[in-house]
């Protein structure tokens, strides 16, 4: 009774002059409404965050395209019927991630049909530019189109562009990005794409299908270039340092990591449980971000492929394949896969002037650097040198 009447007491001082006692109410209750309408809103924008980093199984190199979250509608990706997971046949440990235990359960799974061909491997091709992509990032796909990318014939050595697809389920407000790709496709020929899941666990799926393609359809090819599409690539000095090289020796040069240990800590994006790789050392390999090969490196590991079991890691996967093959990785301090030790790299042409690839730049920052590195009024002292 007493709060009853404090309550109401509250009310009418609170309650503004010239008001009814039911407006005021309804005001309230509106009010209250209001605030629950907000409160649930951003509780569903928090869900849609945490749902897109969890599911979304790609490397940060490729979420942070993913920029404008409410125009991309992800749906779950729908199990692959012509691959059946055989519970029977496989030991999938417990207490290991979902996404890992999905790993093993279609590891066997390694055929998938090819949904879009790019144009023919010309007969003199010298350089293949060889590009992982997703639907989605379409602006990188033009940037680098028409900056280190392009295709012709550069000082006599032809270069030629592929971009390598899965399938995508990410969607442009509610529309999916298939028929557009079709239509990429039919205007540039450089799609090269099949029917898996385009994910983080599948790029050696990815890694495999490329390796297959290549011995089958593009051996005209004498080098590859094998990389990401946010990575600045000074394609003049790839040229010139494979200049004296031979197609039919060993050649696979990169950023080269040794003796790295398997990440345990299961909160990490690169986490690998004993079960799946229990030595103590990855062979060694190079950062993905972008690497050379040769003709007969590309073509050895596709036949090396073939016998290595799936690994979720596709630049440790290659690693594995050339240890098989005994080929030697090549370190060249020009690429730089994980950028520089500083946390900024200086926008300075002068810097990539010098440099084979770095990771990694936006669309737009590659259009400018491409421009101020073959600006030919550019002078740079020595100062600016490789080491930075
Ligand atoms: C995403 O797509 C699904 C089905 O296509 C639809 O029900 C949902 O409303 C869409 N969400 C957004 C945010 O567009
Ligand atoms: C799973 O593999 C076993 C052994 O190869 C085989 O006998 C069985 O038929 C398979 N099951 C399915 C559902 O494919
Ligand atoms: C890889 O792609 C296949 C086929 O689309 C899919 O069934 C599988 O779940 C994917 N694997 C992972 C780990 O995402
Ligand atoms: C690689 O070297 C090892 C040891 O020297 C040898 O046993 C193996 O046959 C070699 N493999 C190939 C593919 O040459």
């Amino acid at each position: 009774m007493e709060l009853k009447a404090t309550f109401y007491r509250t009310m009418m001082i609170l309650k503004p002059r010239n008001t009814s006692l039911f407006m005021y109410c309804a005001m309230l209750l509106m009010l209250f409404l209001f605030c629950l309408l907000i409160r649930m809103e951003v509780k569903s924008s928090l869900n849609g965050t945490s749902m897109l980093t969890q599911t979304h199984k790609n490397p940060p190199s490729r979420s942070s395209m993913i920029r404008d979250k409410t125009e991309l509608n992800r749906t779950a990706p729908k199990i692959h019927l012509e691959c059946r997971n055989n519970g029977s046949l496989l030991q999938i440990p417990n207490g290991i991630p979902v996404l890992h235990q999905l790993f093993l359960q279609y590891k066997h799974c390694r055929t998938f049909r090819q949904l879009l061909s790019p144009k023919a491997c010309s007969n003199d091709l010298f350089l293949l530019m060889a590009i992982k992509s997703t639907a989605a990032q379409i602006d990188r796909r033009a940037a680098l189109r028409s900056t280190w990318g392009r295709e012709g014939l550069f000082s006599g050595m032809r270069v030629q562009l592929v971009f390598l697809l899965g399938r995508s389920m990410d969607r442009v407000r509610g529309h999916p990005l298939q028929p557009l790709l079709h239509y990429e496709s039919r205007q540039f020929g450089d799609i090269l794409q099949w029917d898996f899941d385009d994910s983080f666990f599948n790029l050696t799926l990815k890694e495999v299908h490329f390796l297959n393609w290549f011995s089958r359809e593009c051996r005209t090819a004498q080098f590859v270039l094998k990389g990401d599409d946010d990575v600045f690539v000074n394609t003049g000095n790839l040229l010139e340092y494979l200049w004296d090289k031979r197609p039919n020796d060993h050649l696979f040069v990169g950023d080269i990591i040794s003796k790295a240990v398997p990440i345990r800590n299961i909160r990490r994006k690169y986490f690998i449980p004993m079960q799946m790789y229990p030595k103590k050392q990855y062979p060694p390999y190079a950062g993905g971000g972008g690497y050379l090969m040769s003709r007969r490196t590309v073509i050895g590991l596709d036949r090396a492929a073939q016998d290595t079991d799936l690994f979720p890691i596709d630049d440790v996967f290659v690693g594995m394949c050339l240890e098989k093959m005994n080929v030697t990785l090549v370190f060249h301090d020009g690429f730089r896969t994980f950028g520089f030790r500083q946390m900024v790299t200086p926008f300075n042409p002068c810097i990539y002037r010098g440099l084979m690839l770095i990771h990694k730049l936006s669309p737009a920052q590659m259009w400018a650097m491409w421009s101020l590195v073959n600006d030919p009024d550019l002078t740079c002292t020595r100062k600016f040198s490789i080491n930075v």
